[in-house]
């Protein structure tokens, strides 16, 4: 089978294609045969070496991806050969991620997919919508679970809602009934946010977000679901309605942040920080099973409609498709893997 492959950390021209003998599922395990494998910044962070030193020798890149199953191991009782699944998490404690033909994981990594779902989506579903899912489940006064009525009454501020993880959680709050606020740096990416569900979008580079969003929501708003947090968190502060949840999954535009302790303390807010890797089984499993129902609902998808256009590339292109994410690609990079 073919599988793109790493043994040395760099730029993208350190992925190579080659040919690979299939493992054979173990105990607890299952093979999917990939349609789809779904690129993150965190593919090519870990690739270039930024996250620290390889874990393996030989590392096939990719969390998400989207398929069928077309082996399964000894033990296993909820998988079967032709079982359509999305996965999460493929490569990181293991060596082998889904820009290969065949990945064997963890029942535990891989999700049955509905279908009325695509590979498409399938594939764009793990690192992005786990996160976002994790980011609007963590707050005093609102769900752990998100289904239709969940957040029904909360306004949600989505800090650039025309990112992967900020449509998945526009489209998840949406889902849950909650009024979506987002902010965005363009006239492009407000069309981008709407088309996810926000009803509300505030481009920060023309107006003065904290007025525009104090407008919308005079009392606050219950969530913030943050991607940059050095360039935002006076915002989030002077925005956040008592006892809210400013949840952060990222350190986009600086690494560290500067606090007034009165200004934060005063608003009995929380903070929620968010790392899909450390975050642990159960929320795992909890998101995992929410995003299937909102897609079974119809109310998940991809592509322009749903404010996350595709980019395709065949599995030779794989570091065409890192550089692309790399460089800020807006919308969903994926790679058709077979
Ligand atoms: N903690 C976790 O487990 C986790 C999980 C998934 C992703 N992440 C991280 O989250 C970040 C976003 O991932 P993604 O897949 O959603 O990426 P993406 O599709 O490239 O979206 C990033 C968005 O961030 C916004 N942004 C705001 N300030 C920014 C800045 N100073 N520089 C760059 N972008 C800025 C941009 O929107 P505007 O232009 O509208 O501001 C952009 O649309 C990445 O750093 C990724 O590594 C973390």
């Amino acid at each position: 089978m073919r599988a793109v492959v790493y043994t040395e950390s760099g730029e993208s021209s350190v992925l190579e294609l080659v040919e690979r003998q299939s493992a054979e599922p173990g105990p607890g395990e299952v093979r999917v045969r990939i349609a789809r494998a779904g690129v993150n910044p965190t593919d090519w962070k870990f690739r270039s070496g930024k996250m620290g030193e390889l874990a393996f020798p030989e590392i096939v890149p990719g969390q998400d991806g989207a398929g069928v199953v077309d082996a399964v191991g000894p033990d296993v009782a909820h998988f079967a050969v032709g079982d359509r699944v999305w996965t999460m998490l493929a490569q990181h404690t293991r060596p082998g991620g889904t820009a290969q033909e065949q990945v064997v994981l963890p029942v535990e990594n891989v999700t049955p997919l509905p279908d009325s779902a695509s590979f498409d989506v399938g594939a764009a579903l793990g690192v992005p919508a786990v996160t976002a899912h994790r980011a609007l489940t963590t707050s005093e006064d609102g769900p752990d679970r998100l289904a239709p009525g969940a957040l029904a009454g909360a306004i949600v501020l989505v800090a650039g809602g025309a990112g992967a993880v900020g449509n998945a959680a526009i489209q998840l709050a949406s889902w849950a009934g909650a009024t979506v606020i987002s902010t965005v740096s363009s006239d492009e990416k407000a069309t981008l946010a709407a088309a996810a569900g926000a009803q509300h979008t505030v481009n920060y580079r023309e107006q003065d977000p904290v007025e525009a969003i104090r407008e919308l929501a005079p009392d606050g708003v219950d969530i913030v679901v943050e991607v940059a947090p050095a360039q935002n968190l006076r915002l989030d502060l002077q925005v956040i309605r008592p006892r809210g949840t400013i949840a952060i999954y990222a350190n986009n535009g600086g690494d560290e942040v500067t606090l007034s302790v009165r200004e934060t303390f005063s608003t009995n807010a929380r903070f929620q920080w968010v790392l899909l890797y450390t975050v642990g089984g159960a929320a795992l499993r909890a998101a995992a099973e929410d995003i299937t129902a909102a897609l079974a609902d119809g109310a998940f998808g991809v592509g322009d409609g749903h404010g996350l256009p595709l980019h395709h590339f065949p599995l030779e292109q794989t570091a065409e498709a890192h550089a692309a994410v790399e460089e800020g690609a807006v919308g969903k990079v994926l790679i058709d893997v077979t």
